[in-house]
């Protein structure tokens, strides 16, 4: 499962800047906590039909149960996470779902509690439950990021995506998000996209739906999948169709939205050869806690979890174990990953990795 973010280049000279992340991956050592702690707040969702999703894909066979979607991280026991996440220095915590988080009832107590915390903020989300009083409260509270899981770049295509959703579901969004633009401290709107052989075709015009809602950054990456769901992936000639259609966009169009285009095509072009040509920093700057308790080291091994969290295994004393500290080495090392279980040859981190390995090369020459 993908942790979608884009690393940019202000958060790559805040991790240089700070000498423990190169030092820690220099001596294949951890000298402070991850970078981001992804936090799973909820299993229930509003939408329950994007097509390629996990958990409620509409392909899939096993349905899930009652009791799992009425999971959900009670409030007091996610601020003693954010309380033990916040003692190993982690910079951001970002709010996230097996469903959707604005469904959660504390959910904007929470973003309030990480920002008085002192951390950065952001939650990954649908997007479909924002309201002008939510949006109001987002700016007030000082999140730091959005990311809107769109999928699609005309509202057609989003139906497709999301077959169930409520009607003019898709023109209610994009009136929202607009109105994030009317404030000053408002948080950086990043637009996600998976992509599919459904809508494959959009990339353009993902990027103009973007534009149009004053985005900041768009992302895109291939889909995950899971035997249900393979009939919704790439071909190679449809690739090939994609990749001519992204190189036909105006240049100029490209340069006014951030994007993650580059490492998108490269994966496509070649995704084992990539991902094998790059190491992996996840273990030195990323973490994420499911089910409130499972510490899973990137998206990839999410059916691994490293640790479980409980009254005597604190998040640090998983984040510092002999157990972690094996992932690291391995997955930084190419040769070895496979040691790791992972997903890695669909790696939902490449973006992350490339450009992360782009930063700390003078790590790599020295290691
Ligand atoms: C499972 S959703 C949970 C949060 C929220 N409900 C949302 O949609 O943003 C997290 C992210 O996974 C993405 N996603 C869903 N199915 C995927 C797949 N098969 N491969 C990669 N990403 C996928 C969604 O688009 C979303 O950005
Ligand atoms: S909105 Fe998110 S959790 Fe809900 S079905 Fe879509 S991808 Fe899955
Ligand atoms: S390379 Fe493997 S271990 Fe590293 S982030 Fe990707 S899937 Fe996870």
């Amino acid at each position: 499962m993908p942790f979608l973010n884009l690393y940019p280049k202000e958060i790559g000279f805040n991790m240089l800047k700070n000498f423990r992340y190169p030092l820690g991956i220099l001596f294949s050592n951890t000298l402070i906590g991850p970078y981001e702690v992804q936090l799973d707040i909820i299993h229930k969702c509003n939408l329950a039909s994007c097509v390629t999703c996990w958990f409620y894909s509409p392909y899939r066979k096993k349905k899930i149960s009652k009791k799992w979607v009425e999971q959900t991280l009670d409030f007091e026991s996610f601020k003693s996470l954010v309380d033990s996440i916040k003692k190993i220095r982690t910079t951001q915590i970002s709010i996230i779902g097996e469903g959707e988080p604005f469904l959660h009832k504390n959910i904007m107590e929470m973003l309030s509690y990480i920002k008085e915390s002192k951390m950065k903020c952001k939650v990954i989300t649908n997007g479909t439950l924002l309201t002008d009083k939510k949006i109001h409260e987002l700016a007030n509270i000082g999140v730091d990021e959005i990311n809107i899981s769109i999928n699609a770049g005309t509202a057609s295509t989003f139906y497709k995506v999301n077959p169930k959703s409520p009607k003019r579901i898709f023109e209610k969004l994009r009136e929202n998000i607009i109105l994030f633009s009317q404030y000053e401290n408002r948080p950086i709107i990043t637009f996600s996209n998976v992509i599919s052989n459904i809508n494959y075709l959009e990339i353009e015009k993902m990027l103009d739906f973007g534009i149009e809602c004053k985005a900041d950054r768009i992302y895109f990456k291939i889909l995950d999948t899971f035997s249900e769901i393979e009939k919704l992936t790439l071909n190679d000639e449809q690739k090939m169709e994609m990749i001519d259609s992204i190189m036909k966009i105006d240049k100029f169009k490209m340069k006014n939205m951030k994007n993650n285009l580059n490492e998108f095509m490269q994966f496509c072009l070649n995704h084992e050869k990539a991902v094998e040509e790059t190491p992996c920093y996840m273990g030195y700057v990323f973490s994420r806690i499911k089910d409130s308790k499972y510490v899973v080291p990137c998206c990839g091994c999410y059916t691994n979890p490293i640790g479980k969290i409980s009254n005597n295994k604190s998040f640090e004393k998983i984040w510092k174990s002999k157990k972690y500290s094996a992932f690291r080495k391995n997955v930084f090392n190419q040769k070895r990953r496979e040691k790791a279980g992972c997903e890695c040859h669909q790696c939902p981190h490449f973006t992350e990795n490339k450009k992360l390995d782009k930063l700390f090369k003078f790590i790599k020459i020295l290691k």
